[in-house]
């Protein structure tokens, strides 16, 4: 019978039997499937797995802390956390076309990633957390864009390079099995129900040039946005909301007089399948907190605006 506990089993013996007594690398990334990964490996194999967690500087909020609270202190995981944002700004400085961004950001991934793993010893399987949807979209046509996903999330050659052998325990899983497990592994409930992030994070949701500054002002207005949103019992009725940076300048009095800032707009998403997505009809009052924190906390914000657009022919992200 299909119960989390038997596919949790299930995998770990299959695990156990393809890689032996050799040592797996994961990239953890945070999102859900890396992250069950990570915690179903961990309990097949214990020290044998070894993560390697890149901070592209373009997460959001205390997400890198959290990831290493979470794994590397609350189940005693192996986790290489890697400090990569000047590399990733520095990169990116004076791109602004969207796919040039993705681009970068996706190939610097790969980049540092391959060299966390050529410091290890003894590497023969490389984990990854694709899911039984990513199966069949890569069996289907690709635009550009999923290309780039795919390869960002595939880590690029680094399997032929580095002749690993692949395991990937939840190809046969949708996601609300792969939530199921890891809410059974005794991950977070915040953490397995969490919306979707795309690998290239912030970079393109700070539209046009990406600055640390620009991500600094929209990881503090998505924190605002996000707890307000869960606050409300919003967050598990949408399924995306995020904060955009807008690089307009928009005057804002102040006591000082008139200041010229960036805009901050909120997006907030209903989909089943992300393809068509609704904008979330959010209730006056929880927009109304939201701008009012946003504008009061955040320096060099002094307007916020709701995105109201469906997709088509709005995309979810503005980029
Ligand atoms: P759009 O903006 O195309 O987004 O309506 C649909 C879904 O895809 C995510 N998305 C990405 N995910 N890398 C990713 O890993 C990307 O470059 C990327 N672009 C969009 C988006 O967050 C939404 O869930």
């Amino acid at each position: 019978a299909w119960t989390p506990g038997n596919i949790i089993s299930d995998a770990i013996e299959t695990v156990r039997e393809r890689v032996g007594s050799a040592k797996v690398l994961l990239g953890l990334s945070g999102g859900v499937d890396s992250s069950v990964v990570a915690a179903l490996l961990h309990k097949a194999i214990g020290d044998r797995l070894i993560c390697v967690f890149v901070d592209h500087g373009l997460l959001r909020h205390r997400e890198g802390d959290q990831v290493m609270k979470i794994f590397a202190e609350h189940l005693g995981v192996k986790v290489i956390r890697v400090d990569a944002q000047a590399r990733f700004f520095d990169a990116l400085k004076g791109v602004s076309d969207p796919e040039a961004k993705r681009k970068i950001i996706g190939r610097l991934f790969v980049e540092v990633f391959d060299e966390e793993a050529a410091k290890l010893d003894g590497i023969e399987f490389l984990a990854q957390g694709t899911i039984y949807p990513d199966v069949i979209e890569s069996a289907g046509s690709k635009t550009q864009k999923a290309q780039v996903i795919k390869s960002h999330h595939n880590v690029g050659g680094l399997p032929e390079r580095m002749k690993l052998k692949l395991v990937e325990p939840l190809r046969e899983l949708f996601k609300d099995e792969v939530r199921k497990i890891g809410l059974e592994l005794g991950l977070p409930r915040e953490m397995v129900y969490r919306h979707p992030f795309p690998g290239p994070g912030l970079g393109v949701r700070i539209l046009g040039e990406v600055s640390p500054q620009a991500a600094e002002t929209l990881r503090l207005a998505d924190h605002i946005f996000i707890e307000e949103l869960r606050r409300a019992g919003w967050y598990e009725r949408t399924s995306q909301a995020f904060a955009v940076f807008l690089p307009v300048r928009s005057v804002g009095v102040t006591g000082d007089g008139r200041r010229f800032e960036p805009v901050i707009a909120l997006r907030a998403v209903q989909t089943v399948d992300f393809m068509t997505a609704q904008w979330a009809q959010l209730p006056f009052e929880l927009l109304d907190v939201c701008s009012r924190r946003i504008v009061n906390e955040v320096p060099g914000v002094s307007r916020v605006v709701y995105d109201i657009s469906g997709k088509p022919p709005a995309t979810i992200e503005w980029e």
